[in-house]
């Protein structure tokens, strides 16, 4: 038995990778493109596994994944192949709708002409889980209550939209040809391998160089934020027991306004590696010009997840961010190798 994991060198992938097969035999095929995000490093523990075959190459190449899926017949898909950053899809939409409209058609297209090759019972079992995000259901007031599955579809920028695409697609491939799918919307994540360019990370990294802490417009925007492993194990029980054609939200229950996270980031830092002129870390925060089409706030209501299929989230806020911060402190290597040449074009680009 295997499945077929895309983007699995991302940072939500390459988590699930690492967790599916500390608790399970069965072997993974990770498709990756390996672009600026993907990092086959968060996967060197898997060295020598056989469980976990890795190949480099696209979503959109159908011929590719058809091979991949002939070869080795998984029972399921799992999609979180994607452009991820809303910053980078206001500077340069393209990639965002080639991968995550175009490239999930396709792997929408691949995966129904094989599933119809099936005999009954693999037919029966196969399932196709797309992993989306709660940005699509757009923004809320401050009084407004939490997203449900039927709020309403408002995107508000090209991530976001390309992402609304990809669910509008995988929701049509269940009604009209019957492809067994259901699809996730989750909120804010954040733990270990989790590139620098979004703001837990990257206030870590600036933090500890020395660097400004760019905080957005007021920094009053609000993040329902989730431990990655918690992502993790809604999307392993969505997998296991989800309604064919459902979509399920999965939430932290932890809004915090970005300002209210960064002095966390700040006083944590302060505590297990202060800097040093003895000087708090929040002394670095600036704010910077807003974000354009900056969504206010997000918030996920989970209780459809809870109440159909028992998950709930073994983190709160205060024990994941410290797991964080413990784990970028330990993994500066990691930081190391991730903030190449291509990172600090980014840096640039972003924040001159
Ligand atoms: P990421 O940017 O860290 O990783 C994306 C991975 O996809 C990378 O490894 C990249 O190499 C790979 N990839 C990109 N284009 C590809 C292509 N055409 N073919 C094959 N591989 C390709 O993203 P992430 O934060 O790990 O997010 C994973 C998924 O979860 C995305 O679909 C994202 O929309 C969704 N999501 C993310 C969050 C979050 O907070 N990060 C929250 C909810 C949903
Ligand atoms: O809600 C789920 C989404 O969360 C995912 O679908 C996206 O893939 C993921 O990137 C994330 O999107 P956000 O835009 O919310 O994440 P980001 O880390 O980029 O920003 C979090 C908040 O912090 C947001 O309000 C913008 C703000 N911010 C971000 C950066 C990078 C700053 O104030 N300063 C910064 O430098």
């Amino acid at each position: 038995m295997s499945i077929l994991v895309t983007g699995g060198a991302g940072f939500i992938g390459s988590n699930f990778v690492l967790d599916w097969l500390a608790q399970s035999d069965e072997t993974v095929i990770n498709l990756d493109l390996l672009t600026y995000a993907g990092n086959l490093q968060n996967l060197s523990d898997l060295e020598g596994d056989a469980r976990h075959v890795f190949v480099k190459g696209d979503i959109g190449d159908t011929d590719l994944v058809s091979r991949l899926l002939e070869e080795h017949r998984p029972r399921a898909i799992i999609n979180f192949a994607a452009e991820s950053h809303v910053d980078r899809s206001i500077l340069g939409p393209e990639e965002f709708i080639q991968t995550n409209i175009l490239g999930a058609f396709r792997l929408l297209e691949s995966a129904r002409a094989w599933w119809g090759k099936l005999e009954r019972d693999e037919r029966k079992n196969f399932r196709f889980l797309h992993v989306s995000t709660d940005e699509v259901y757009g923004t809320l007031e401050v009084d407004e209550p939490a997203f449900t599955e039927n709020h309403p579809y408002q995107p508000n920028s090209p991530y976001s939209a390309s992402k609304a695409a990809s669910d509008h697609l995988v929701r049509s491939y269940f009604h009209t040809y019957g492809l067994p799918v259901v699809t996730t919307n989750c909120s804010n994540n954040y733990g270990p391998y989790h590139f620098p360019e979004k703001l837990i990370p990257l206030v870590i990294h600036n933090a500890l160089a020395g660097k400004a802490l760019p905080i957005y417009g007021d920094g009053q925007q609000v993040r329902d934020w989730l431990y990655v492993t918690d992502h993790c194990s809604a999307i392993r029980r969505v997998l296991e027991a989800g309604s064919l054609g459902e979509t399920y939200n999965v939430g932290g229950w932890n809004e915090k306004p970005n300002i209210e996270v960064v002095r966390t980031l700040c006083d944590m830092l302060d505590e297990l590696q202060p800097r040093e002129d003895g000087a708090s870390y929040r002394e670095q925060i600036t704010f910077v010009k807003d974000r354009p089409g900056h969504d206010r706030r997000y918030a996920i209501d989970a209780r459809k997840l809870e109440r159909e299929l028992g998950w709930k989230p073994a983190e709160t806020f205060e024990t994941g961010i410290r797991k964080t911060v413990a784990w970028y402190l330990a993994n500066q290597d990691w930081v190391n190798n991730v903030t190449s040449g291509q990172y600090r074009d980014w840096v640039e680009a972003q924040y001159q």
